[in-house]
């Protein structure tokens, strides 16, 4: 697996495509290195102290802030630009997927698979995701256009790889994957998994990652979208790593109890809803053998830990780039949650992200290094 290569299924772009995406990403870094400072500093240096001077006390809260950031052409215009660069972006990729449709869908068809593709015609979508396109990626997870269709995969798929901006594992992909096991090689040092699962897999950027590291495992991998899971098991064939892909709601599968040795996640649980987060880790208890491992990923950001801008920033996630539960992620007891599910040896912390994880590593239990230099992990045992 090459980070710095396409692999066999991700839409190729000719030389006017690459041209236009990386431009969309230039665009994307102007935005968040030179523009969202200048907003920071709009906040602190004129928004606050002007509010607060006037009321004669301080702001109560981030919301009451933002919405005198409102009032102000800069903040308005920073907040339309974040958000057409991320419609261009998807246009972009768009156009480059629609123009090789046909030829995508037709290497998706795999002739003797080593993995497997189960698909659910009356799968039901939580509506936590059908309600908005997240990331405002058209279509979204589960959009589906026939039953050959490979869409929603390859654009999510491309799309990473501008919207990433390299720092999740060039083409791969794969960054969040590594770092999930290097999670579990710090902690269980000489875990051997026979059985995994990896729940809300979408292309299975981090499943072909997690799988790679135990060759002996057979890898399972759920997600809610028929288009994205076709397109997940073609790369994986493609990609030699054979993975059991199945249309599923991690909230209540169809395994049998007691099936797998590790369950995993990675930025999933915070495009959830408050009440699919119990019951996912219960399905995980469910699911797990005794003594097997709950290992997930989420993004490192706590909202305690925020400033005032940091949490106005949050807010755009929610109600721009359509990310249903950034807050309720950011605020949620995941240590008692998992305690609650029945896990022991429960750790919530920061995980140093990786490309190649190593047994015995030293890198949980630190301070967060940020976005993509670490993540938050929530593991425990049956
Ligand atoms: C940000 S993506 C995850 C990316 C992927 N795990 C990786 O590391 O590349 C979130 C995924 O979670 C899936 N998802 C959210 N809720 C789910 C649920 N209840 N059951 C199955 N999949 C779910 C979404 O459909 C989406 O594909």
């Amino acid at each position: 697996m090459n980070a710095h290569r396409p692999h066999p299924m991700m839409p190729v772009s000719n030389h006017d495509e690459i041209s236009e995406q990386l431009a969309i990403v230039d665009m994307k870094a102007f935005l968040g290195l030179k523009i969202e400072p200048c907003q920071r500093l709009l906040l602190e240096k004129k928004v606050k102290p002007n509010f607060e001077a006037k009321k004669g006390e301080p702001a109560r809260n981030h919301q009451e802030l933002r919405k005198e950031m409102e009032k102000e052409t800069s903040y308005q215009a920073w907040l339309t630009m974040n958000s057409v660069a991320q419609d261009m972006m998807w246009d972009a990729v768009g156009t480059c997927v629609d123009r090789q449709i046909e030829d995508l869908n037709k290497k998706a068809k795999i002739k003797n698979p080593k993995g497997s593709l189960t698909t659910n015609p009356g799968f039901e979508v939580p509506n936590y995701i059908s309600a908005r396109d997240i990331h405002r990626m058209p279509g979204n997870y589960h959009g589906t256009y026939g039953s050959e269709d490979v869409r929603q995969g390859a654009l999510f798929d491309r799309g990473a790889v501008v919207y990433q901006m390299g720092r999740n594992g060039g083409y791969m992909n794969d960054i969040r994957g590594h770092t999930i096991v290097s999670h579990c090689f710090s902690r269980w040092s000489d875990i051997k998994p026979l059985k995994i699962l990896d729940m809300g897999c979408t292309v299975g950027h981090s499943t072909l990652a997690i799988a790679s590291y135990f060759p002996q495992a057979q890898t399972f991998a759920i997600d809610v979208g028929e288009g994205m899971l076709r397109y997940a098991h073609a790369r994986a064939e493609r990609l030699n790593i054979p993975v059991h892909f199945s249309q599923q709601n991690a909230e209540e599968t169809n395994f049998p109890d007691n099936e797998f040795d590790l369950i995993t996640s990675s930025a999933v649980l915070h495009e959830t809803s408050g009440k699919a987060l119990p019951k996912i880790f219960d399905e995980c208890m469910r699911i797990l053998k005794p003594g097997g491992v709950m290992s997930h990923l989420e993004v490192p950001s706590r909202m305690d830990d925020m400033d005032t801008w940091g949490r106005i920033r949050g807010d755009y996630e929610i109600q721009y780039n359509y990310e249903p539960f950034w807050k309720g992620a950011l605020t949620a007891d995941f240590h008692s949650l998992a305690e609650k599910s029945g896990f022991k040896e429960v750790t919530v912390g920061f995980q140093d992200a990786t490309p190649k994880a190593v047994r015995g590593n030293k890198n949980f239990g630190g301070p967060s290094k940020g976005v993509h230099r670490s993540w938050l992990m929530i593991s425990g045992v049956k």
